[in-house]
């Protein structure tokens, strides 16, 4: 135990990814305010992460380790800066996804559109390089492309009583709320007062209990009452359970639908003709169109997949403006070795509904962030030096029976239509399509390969890092390429 009065803004802990988790509790007026697990480097740290005490300046504390004999406590310090000299300067830090400063991310909670900015809270571990004590980051955007970390939004109430993914609204009056599963009680519902940064929990929490979490909230204007679209596991089976509320209070049991997998997502959307259709889907992206009444959900097709590689648990801003869609994945698996953080976001797309399917285009503000290019004109095969941040649109022709693409700094991106598939890097993504010609957009930063293909009816995160030093465009096997264009795509941060 260590006991000081706290005069800076954080303290920092030195953390090192495999030693002995500590758990540990900083003491305020006579409780834990704070408790979580941590890999304490006693000695020979690989980073430090952050805890903002600035709610507590000016009192005395006590910093316990539940064992009570931590060596690694007299390593934690006071700052009042954080420690980077240069923030998201690190050498694998992707520049264009977003990553949060310090420590793990996971699914993308509460996306909701409010006064100009989009904000993006996540499951997130700050005080460590892997999945734990989970809390929700924060992190707001102008244009959905450079983001600004803002404080935890949501600290677990107790340890143990984790906060785990939710969905976010707009309240009548304006403020933000949240939906989120407490791992401890259930879904609870909580209300900001400050734009956002902080939530406060309502008196009737948790309003549901039941086996299952990810609670999606959204109101439903033709029946004027608020849907929350759960994971259920009822009688041992998977499904979307959708309860109704007046009042975000009380709420009522009104259907469920079997086959789903945690982090229900559903929304409506217009269709080719301007009619409005409905999408629900799981953690894995797996959807169905239908429709949707406010009480339950009745599929018109089968299960249909936009989406491959690591994109798992991904939401759609509520209350966006101009009708957008917008989506946003967590890119499961891609991970930083070495680094004070790990995983990230995928890259922010719009969505449209043609000919019955979801299509995934990146939003059209990341546009913002090309600068200069290089082109080839049409039937050129594009071969030359690139940018290592870097976009690349073209339109392959390969004749049937063929494969033919690109290497793209050293990693295939490549359509097979021996097989009707698309290749990027170590992956093969199914890909049936009846035409002879094939538009791709790929984007690439440190961690990660994206593929947009054939309009959008195709989209793939793959996890990769490509070598630093490679800088090759290239065409390889039978293709034939229309006009194709490399930007070099500037830093988020
Ligand atoms: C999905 C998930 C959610 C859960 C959260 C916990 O990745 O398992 O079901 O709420 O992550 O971090």
């Amino acid at each position: 135990m260590r006991e000081f009065t706290l005069s800076s803004r954080y303290l920092l802990f030195p953390v090192r990814t495999g030693a002995p988790k500590s758990r540990l509790s900083l003491w305020v007026d006579g409780r834990a305010v704070r408790e979580f697990d941590l890999e304490l480097a006693a000695a020979d740290p690989e980073f430090e992460v952050f805890l903002d005490v600035l709610d507590f300046a000016g009192k005395r504390t006590e910093l316990r380790s539940a064992d009570g004999s931590d060596p690694g406590l007299a390593a934690v310090r006071q700052a009042d800066a954080l420690p980077d000299a240069a923030p998201y300067g690190e050498s694998l830090r992707p520049q264009f996804h977003f990553t949060s400063r310090r420590g793990w991310l996971n699914d993308p909670n509460g996306l909701v559109y409010a006064d100009g900015l989009w904000h993006l809270y996540y499951q997130h571990n700050p005080y460590g390089w892997n999945w734990g004590n989970m809390h929700w980051g924060h992190a707001v955007s102008e244009d959905l492309v450079c983001w600004r970390e803002l404080g935890i939004a949501l600290y677990p109430q107790a340890y143990g009583d984790w906060a785990y993914s939710g969905s976010g609204f707009v309240l009548p009056d304006g403020r933000l709320g949240i939906a989120y599963t407490s791992t401890g009680r259930g879904e609870c519902v909580a209300f900001s007062d400050d734009g956002g940064r902080s939530f406060a929990e309502i008196p009737e929490n948790p309003v549901l209990r039941h086996r299952g979490r990810d609670p999606k909230v959204f109101w439903h204007e033709p029946t004027g009452h608020w849907v929350m679209a759960v994971y259920d596991e009822f009688e041992d089976q998977r499904w979307i359970a959708i309860h109704t509320s007046p009042d975000l209070r009380a709420w009522t049991f009104a259907s469920r639908i079997g086959g789903f997998y945690e982090c229900p997502e559903l929304f409506p959307i217009a269709d080719d003709a301007g009619r409005e259709r409905w999408i629900l889907y799981g953690a894995d992206g797996e959807y169905l169109v239908g429709g949707f009444d406010g009480r339950e959900f009745r599929p018109e097709s089968g299960k249909q997949r936009l989406w491959f590689g690591e994109f798992y648990a991904s939401q759609t801003y509520t209350n966006a403006p101009d009708g957008r869609r917008v989506q946003i994945g967590w890119g499961r698996g891609i991970v930083f070795p070495g680094m004070p953080f790990n995983q990230q976001m995928g890259i922010a797309c719009e969505l449209t509904l043609v000919d019955g399917r979801l299509r995934a285009q990146p939003v059209p503000e990341l546009a913002r962030l090309r600068g200069p290019y290089r082109n080839w004109r049409a039937g050129e095969r594009p071969d030359g030096v690139i940018a290592e941040l870097v976009e690349v649109t073209t339109t392959l022709s390969v004749p049937a029976g063929a494969r033919g693409g690109l290497m793209v700094r050293g990693v295939p991106v490549v359509w097979n239509r021996i097989d009707g598939t698309i290749e990027v890097a170590d992956g093969v993504f199914p890909l049936a399509l009846d035409a002879a010609e094939l538009d791709l957009r790929i984007l690439v930063d440190r961690g990660s390969v994206e593929v947009f293909a054939a309009d959008g009816r195709l989209a793939v995160a793959k996890a990769v890092r490509p070598d630093f030093a490679n800088r090759q465009l290239a065409g390889v096997g039978e293709a034939r390429f229309g006009e194709t264009f490399a930007y070099e795509l500037g830093s988020i941060w």
